[in-house]
C-alpha cells in the first residue's frame, strides 16, 4: 500500500481503491475524463488536478489502475494554472514522480513526470513500457548509458555546445512528426510503431522532437543582434531515453537511449557599421570555415565516396552551396573525431572489440533521407567484418531554424543511439542488460571508465513456439518478419526514409507482428530474448495465412524453471488469441 499525498502526485477521492492493470488491453479503454488532460506543450506545475488524497496499491510494475471511484468529469477541480516557464525548459525539470495510471469507471489516464494524460481510443501503452520510464539510467554515474553520454558530451562541450537532458518523455505527436516535417503517411507515426498516449501525446520515438524548442531556445540564449551582441551557445546536445514499438532481440530493446546534436552559425552585424547583406553573409560563410579549420585531426580511416550533394540528396533552395560544403565538412568531422575517440577507448579496454592492432579503425558516409535535414547522411563502422550503422544526420531544414525563430542561422544536426555506442565501447553483447539491477552487471563499470564487459555467467535458453492463423492481411508496411526494418535499437531510423514503405495506420484491423512483440514484452518482460518468424504458409484451398513464431526465453541472471517459463508462454498465447485478430492452430 503506499498513500500518494505530495503535491507532486496525482491526487483522487480518499476513498478510491485502485489495482493492478491486467493486460495491455485495459489500457486500451477509451477515455472521456477531460479533467485528466493536459498539455505537454502547455507547461504544468508538479501537482495534478484532483485536490484530495488517495490510496493506492503497488504492483509489480508500479501502475495503478483505480477500482471504484465515483469521481466524474465534471467533479474534478480546475486545473492548477500554468506557470511561466518556456516549452522546452519543462522537459529538463528532473523531477522522480513514478507513472501512475488511473482508471475511474471507463475513463483512464497516466501521469508521467509529474503531468497527467487522458487516454483515449489511440493508446497503446503496455504497463511493460511504462515500468520503464523515469529509470534514468543516463544520470546514474556508473552506468555505462551515463559513461558513453559524458564521453560524447566531452566532444561537444560547452561553451560551444549546451548539454540537455530531457526528462520528461512525453512529447505532442506535432513536436514528434508534423513539426519536423514528417508526411501525414510516413510509418513511423503508426500505432504498431509509436506508443500513443492519447491522439495528441507520444513517447517520444527520436530526440529530434525537440528539435525546435532547442533551436528556439539557441536563438533567444545567443542574441547577435546590433550593440547587444551575446556569444551564447552556439550548438547543443540533448539526451533522453526514447520508445518505439519494435522487433525482439539481443539489439532491440523498446526502450532505448539517443542523443541528439546541433550546430547552427547566425549572422554577426558590426557593432559600429550599418553592414550589407553581402558582409553579413560573408562573415558567416568565414566563420564556419575557420570553425572547421579549428577542428582537430584524426586517425580515423574514413570513406566518402559521395558529392556532398546532388539530386538526390539535395541542398536546399534557401542554401549558398559554399556554405552547404563546409557544414557537411564541419559536421563529418566533428563525427568523425567523436567515433575516433569512442572507437579507439573501446579498442584500449577490450582489445578484441572494435578493430585490433591490425585492423584499422575504419568508417564510412552514406546518403540517407530524414524530413528534417537535406541533404542528410549516415555513418557506419566497420565492426567485426560488417557495416554497422551509428548515426544519422544532415543540414537542418531552413523552415526548422525559422520557424524557431532563428531564420538568419544555418546549421546541421545529428542523433545517436547511445546503446550502439555502448554495445562497442564495453563489449556489451545483449541489450537488456543496460536494464539489469544485478550487481555483478552494475559493479563492472565506474565514473569516467571503460572497461571490457565480462560475462559473468550464460544461462541456458528454452524457447517455445506459437501458431497461428491470421484473419486479415498482414499491413503493408510492416510485413511479417520484416524484423530490424527501422534500423535498429540505437540507430538512426525514426526519421528513416517514408519512401519506403507505406502506413500501417489505414489498417488498424491487419496483422502487425509488433503486436505479438508487444505482447511477449508485456508478459515476458526482460525474459525475452528473441521473437521470430519460424513458419509460413498459405492454406491451398481457404486461402488463410498461418504463421509461427519461436520465442526465447533466457534469463540473464538465472536458470527458468520449466514451469516458470511454461506460465510465461502460457500467458503470451491466452494473450495473443484474445487480443488479436488469430486463431490459434
Ligand atoms: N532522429 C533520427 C532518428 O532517430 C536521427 C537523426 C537523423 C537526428 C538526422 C538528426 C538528424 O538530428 O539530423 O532516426
Amino acid at each position: 500500500m503506499r498513500l500518494l499525498a505530495t503535491g507532486h502526485a496525482v491526487r483522487v477521492a480518499r476513498s478510491a481503491r485502485f489495482v493492478a492493470v491486467p493486460s495491455t488491453a485495459s489500457l486500451r479503454r477509451a477515455s472521456s475524463n477531460a479533467a485528466l488532460e493536459q498539455g505537454t506543450r502547455q507547461p504544468g506545475p508538479p501537482g495534478v488536478p484532483c485536490a484530495e488524497e488517495a490510496t493506492y496499491e503497488k504492483t509489480r510494475s508500479d501502475i495503478l489502475l483505480k477500482k471504484d471511484g465515483s469521481r466524474s468529469a465534471a467533479q474534478a477541480p480546475p486545473q492548477s494554472p500554468v506557470p511561466s516557464r518556456t516549452p522546452f525548459e519543462q522537459y529538463l525539470i528532473d523531477e522522480k514522480k513514478p507513472n501512475t495510471i488511473l482508471n475511474d469507471e471507463g475513463s483512464s489516464g497516466v501521469v508521467i513526470s509529474s503531468r497527467p494524460h487522458t487516454f483515449d481510443a489511440t493508446t497503446n501503452l503496455s504497463p511493460s513500457i511504462l515500468s520503464h520510464v523515469d529509470r534514468r539510467l543516463y544520470m546514474q554515474p556508473d552506468h555505462p548509458i551515463c559513461i558513453t553520454r559524458k564521453l560524447i558530451e566531452s566532444v561537444f562541450s560547452p561553451p560551444t555546445y549546451e548539454n540537455h537532458i530531457a526528462s520528461n518523455p512525453v512529447v505532442t505527436a506535432t513536436d514528434n512528426f508534423d513539426g519536423l516535417g514528417f508526411p501525414a503517411d510516413h510509418p513511423g507515426r503508426s500505432r504498431t510503431d509509436t506508443y500513443y498516449l492519447n491522439e495528441n501525446h507520444v513517447l517520444r520515438t527520436h530526440t529530434s522532437a525537440h528539435q525546435l524548442h532547442a533551436f528556439s531556445r539557441l536563438a533567444t540564449r545567443s542574441s547577435t543582434t546590433g550593440e547587444t551582441q551575446q556569444a551564447g551557445y552556439s550548438g547543443y546536445t540533448i539526451c533522453a531515453d526514447v520508445f518505439r514499438r519494435d522487433s525482439i532481440d539481443r539489439s532491440h530493446f523498446p526502450v532505448f537511449h539517443q542523443m541528439e546534436g546541433a550546430h547552427t552559425w547566425g549572422y554577426k552585424p558590426s557593432k559600429t557599421k550599418q553592414d550589407s547583406r553581402y558582409e553579413l553573409f560573408k562573415r558567416r560563410k568565414n566563420e564556419i570555415a575557420r570553425d572547421l579549420y579549428d577542428l582537430p585531426s584524426h586517425g580515423l580511416k574514413v570513406q566518402d565516396l559521395n558529392l556532398p550533394f546532388h539530386k538526390d540528396n539535395p541542398a536546399q533552395a534557401k542554401h549558398d552551396h559554399e556554405e552547404v560544403r563546409l557544414m557537411a565538412k564541419h559536421l563529418k568531422k566533428s563525427l568523425e573525431i567523436l567515433v575516433a575517440k569512442v572507437l579507439t577507448q573501446a579498442r584500449d579496454a577490450g582489445g578484441s572489440m572494435v578493430g585490433t592492432s591490425q585492423e584499422p579503425l575504419e568508417v564510412r558516409w552514406i546518403d540517407a533521407y530524414f524530413p528534417f535535414t537535406s541533404p542528410s547522411w549516415e555513418l557506419e563502422v566497420f565492426w567485426q567484418g560488417e557495416w554497422l550503422e551509428l548515426l544519422g544526420c544532415g543540414i537542418v531544414k531552413q523552415e526548422l531554424l525559422e520557424k524557431a525563430g532563428c531564420g538568419d542561422k544555418i546549421g546541421w544536426a545529428w542523433g545517436i543511439g547511445i546503446e550502439r555506442l555502448a554495445m562497442l565501447l564495453f563489449g556489451i553483447p545483449d541489450i537488456r542488460l543496460f536494464w539489469s539491477q544485478d550487481e555483478r552487471f552494475l559493479s563492472q563499470f565506474k565514473e569516467g571508465t571503460i572497461t571490457k564487459y565480462e560475462p559473468f555467467s550464460k544461462y541456458p535458453e528454452c524457447y517455445k513456439d506459437v501458431a497461428f492463423w491470421i484473419s486479415a492481411a498482414p499491413a503493408a508496411a510492416t510485413p511479417v518478419a520484416e524484423t530490424g526494418s527501422r534500423g535498429g535499437v540505437a540507430a538512426a531510423a525514426a526519421g528513416g526514409d517514408a519512401r519506403k514503405a507505406s502506413p500501417a495506420e489505414s489498417q488498424l484491423a491487419a496483422f502487425h507482428e509488433n503486436d505479438v512483440m508487444e505482447i511477449v514484452r508485456d508478459s515476458a518482460g526482460s525474459l525475452a530474448e528473441d521473437v521470430k518468424l519460424v513458419d509460413e504458409f498459405v492454406h491451398p484451398t481457404s486461402g488463410r495465412k498461418s504463421l509461427c513464431y519461436r520465442i526465447v526465453y533466457r534469463s540473464l541472471e538465472r536458470t527458468l524453471t520449466n514451469e516458470e517459463v511454461n506460465q510465461i508462454h502460457g500467458e503470451v498465447v491466452a494473450r495473443l488469441a484474445s487480443e488479436l485478430d488469430v486463431e490459434l492452430r
